[in-house]
């Protein structure tokens, strides 16, 4: 009895070493990150401009980096506080995120290469992981000319100080989020604006589409077979749950009968009706359809041409449910 409880007693010791060794092995191992890149960005007009543009329209950036209007859907950004972070994003029993402030008053220190590390390999200034809601997995596959276009236009945001909170991982995810970021390597090439379904899933990967509506996993990577088919649900804050939408080509649950003039229309006329009363097509939705409406026609119709191409998945989605409800399937 004495020896087999002697032998307990080194066993526990001898994991407790393993575990021990495991934290501080993850701890001075990762998150893997290089140097930040030697770069000088020369802000030309026509990269401003096209920052610019990526920025309020495309990439999300404004959209969860600046606080909203909170009763208008669309995720209407109050003027003049764009960047200023603050939008708090709960990832579940995992803790909660924080949008930080990305205006020159938080980043101004920061070197060009150090925003360009953090938007593609995802670690932060002093080397802190970044949790990839912040969707910095998406953002390696953009163009060398499209990631400056958004580091510069970034420097030219009006300096807005603010007070962020810092988010709270719980354990395991506080370890986990380490082995996230990592070097991005080098940048893909330029897509061709003319291929236009190829742009269109450029713009797709660039918009993160995806990342709200495709369904996940609990560890949150896309269910395979089931890309862009929606149901994932996002509580409004005003009793209701918005569910993403089904956007693949299904003609009797997704978007397969509408044109692409329907497709571009919706999106404006979406973005028009917000913040008039709330109805069944103004209710309070997470869809960021106020900054896509700043896409061109030509974009949107990139958009609308990939999506025509993605497999067909039969999926009902009910996009507005209340809250407490469950998640319809
Ligand atoms: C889906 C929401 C979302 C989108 C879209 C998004 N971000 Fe973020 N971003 C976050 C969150 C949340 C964090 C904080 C992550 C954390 O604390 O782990 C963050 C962190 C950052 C950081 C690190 C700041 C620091 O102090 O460490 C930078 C820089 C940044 N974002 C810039 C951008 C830019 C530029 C874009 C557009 C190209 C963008 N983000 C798009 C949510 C987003
Ligand atoms: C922050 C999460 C989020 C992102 C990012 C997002 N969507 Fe949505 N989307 C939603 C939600 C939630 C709905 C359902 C509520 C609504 O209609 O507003 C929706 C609805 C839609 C609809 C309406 C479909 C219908 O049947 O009425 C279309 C079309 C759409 N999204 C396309 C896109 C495209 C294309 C992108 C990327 C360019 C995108 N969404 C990015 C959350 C998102």
């Amino acid at each position: 009895m004495r020896k087999a409880l002697r032998a307990l007693g080194w066993i526990a010791a001898v994991v407790v070493v393993l575990v021990l060794g495991a934290l501080v092995y993850l701890g001075l191992a990762y998150p893997r990150a290089d140097n930040p890149p030697e770069v000088e960005i020369e802000a030309t007009p026509e990269l401003l401009a096209r920052g610019d543009y990526l920025f309020n329209s495309v990439t999300g950036c404004v959209v969860c980096h600046s606080p909203h209007e909170p009763t208008v859907a669309g995720a209407r950004v109050i003027p003049g506080r764009e960047g200023e972070g603050g939008p708090e994003f709960p990832i579940g029993s995992a803790g909660t995120l924080y949008a930080r402030n990305i205006t020159p008053a938080a980043l101004g220190e920061w070197t060009d290469g150090e925003i360009v590390r953090a938007l593609r390999d995802g670690v932060s200034r002093d080397g802190t992981p970044l949790f990839p809601l912040m969707p910095y997995f998406n953002f390696r596959r953009l163009s060398e000319f499209d990631l400056t276009a958004i580091v510069a236009y970034t420097r030219t945001l009006a300096p807005r100080e603010s007070e962020v909170p810092e988010r709270e991982l719980a354990f395991p995810m506080n370890l986990i989020v380490r082995m996230m970021p990592g070097p991005a390597g080098p940048y893909p090439a330029a897509p061709d604006p003319a291929s236009r379904v190829e742009y269109g899933a450029y713009l797709v990967t660039a918009a993160s589409c995806g990342d709200c509506h495709s369904p996940m996993d609990d560890r949150g990577r896309p269910l395979p077979g089931r890309e862009l088919s929606g149901g994932n649900p996002f509580p409004t804050g005003d009793g209701w749950v918005a569910h993403s939408a089904n956007i693949t080509p299904d003609s009797a649950t997704g978007i397969g009968l509408w044109t692409r003039e329907r497709f571009i229309s919706t999106v404006r006329e979406r973005a028009a009706a917000a913040g008039s009363p709330l109805s069944e097509s103004t209710r309070l939705s997470p869809m960021p359809w106020i900054a896509y409406a700043g896409m061109t026609d030509e974009d949107l119709g990139a958009v609308y041409d990939h999506l025509r191409t993605v497999p067909p998945v039969r999926h009902e989605v009910v996009k507005f449910t209340r809250e407490g409800a469950g998640t319809p399937q």
